[in-house]
């Protein structure tokens, strides 16, 4: 069984090499992919420390080249780059499309996400490797080789939703940055965060999904033991469409002036459905307290009641006892 996932690792890499040469080497290649990704303003440097790449607009590039090098059809199948459909013919999972490599945090590729070229809804937007014996999505986190050194010595991961994302931070100068790219956060990949550091601040899109996914990842970051803290992107924009139009510097300062504790932060969106309505309210405090509950630290959960008592206008003993109604209802 070692000898098989060696070597779905072995072509999953030959996969990546192939992808990255013909976006560098092949017509095609640097007229569609690489200059797609320069249009978007990612720069050499960034693009080969992530080993973009291109999958030609053909039914089985990426075959015929693997067959002829002497790699096993059946390996390619059982990765998913290569697709068998019920007629028994065989094809090419990813055409087209600008290639991310997923790599493990070893640093190996386990799988991709390509993305199309197109602008109209014909196709989907990205097409991501199935689960294999080697891809287990909901255990990955993308970027997490390039960027575990940066989170250690930083003691901080930063968490966005996106492959382009995790590319314009890391461009910014930012390395300590994550993506749970498509998947909704897993308890596991916050335990792999939390073996490099104790602290995440999520990133995630300012629109209404991302927002929703924010509440959802912060209740589960705090349930792992961790601090978390969230940025509100302005007018829908996500890390890299912010980078990009406004720079890294400001960037850096938005991240600096508006990341929230994350009591802060729920208490905030919450409170401006809750519009100064009474019950609204009451529903709020229970809800931002239901968030404590869930940290396993009982100092740490009794200075956010602190917090949330001074934000909240809100006795003290009054959200006590509401926790530990809680805490009793969840045990
Ligand atoms: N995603 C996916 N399949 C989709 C849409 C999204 O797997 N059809 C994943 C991708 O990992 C994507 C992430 O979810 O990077 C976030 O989605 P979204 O915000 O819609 O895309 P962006 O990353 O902003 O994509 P881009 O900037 O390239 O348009
Ligand atoms: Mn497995
Ligand atoms: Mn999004
Ligand atoms: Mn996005
Ligand atoms: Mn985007």
């Amino acid at each position: 069984a070692q000898d098989k996932r060696e070597s779905l690792y072995i072509v999953s890499n030959y996969a990546a090499k192939f992808f990255a040469d013909k976006m560098w080497n092949s017509e095609e290649g640097k007229t569609i992919g690489l200059s797609y990704f320069k249009e978007r303003g990612f720069r050499d440097d960034i693009i080969k420390k992530f080993e973009l790449g291109y999958s030609p607009d053909d039914w089985s590039a990426l075959l015929d080249s693997a067959v002829k090098e002497g790699y096993q059809q059946e390996f390619l199948e059982q990765v998913g780059l290569v697709i068998k459909n019920d007629q028994g013919r065989v094809y090419d999972r990813f055409r087209g499309r600008v290639m991310f490599p997923i790599h493990n945090f070893t640093g190996r590729v386990i799988g991709f996400g390509g993305r199309t070229l197109k602008t109209d809804k014909s196709s989907p937007k990205y097409v991501n490797s199935p689960e294999s014996d080697i891809y287990h999505k909901s255990n990955v986190l993308y970027g997490l080789f390039q960027a575990k050194k940066a989170i250690r010595d930083f003691d901080n991961c930063y968490l966005v939703e996106g492959y382009a994302d995790v590319l314009s931070v890391q461009q910014a100068g930012v390395e300590n940055v994550v993506a749970s790219s498509g998947t909704s956060l897993t308890t596991e990949q916050i335990k792999l965060i939390g073996r490099f550091t104790k602290s995440v601040t999520i990133l995630y899109d300012g629109d209404t999904a991302g927002i929703k996914a924010s509440l959802r990842g912060l209740d589960m970051i705090l349930e792992e033991g961790l601090d978390v803290k969230v940025v509100l992107f302005p007018d829908g924009h996500d890390p890299d469409s912010y980078i990009q139009k406004f720079g890294a510097a400001a960037f850096k300062s938005h991240i600096n002036s508006h990341q929230k504790d994350f009591i802060f932060y729920k208490t905030e969106i919450l409170l401006q459905d809750a519009n100064n309505d009474p019950i609204k309210k009451a529903g709020v405090i229970r809800d931002v307290v239901e968030s404590i509950a869930k940290i396993p630290d009982a100092i740490k959960a009794s200075i956010f009641v602190r917090e949330c008592s001074s934000i909240l206008q809100m006795e003290e003993r009054i959200l006590i006892a509401e926790l530990n109604k809680i805490r009793l209802s969840n045990s």
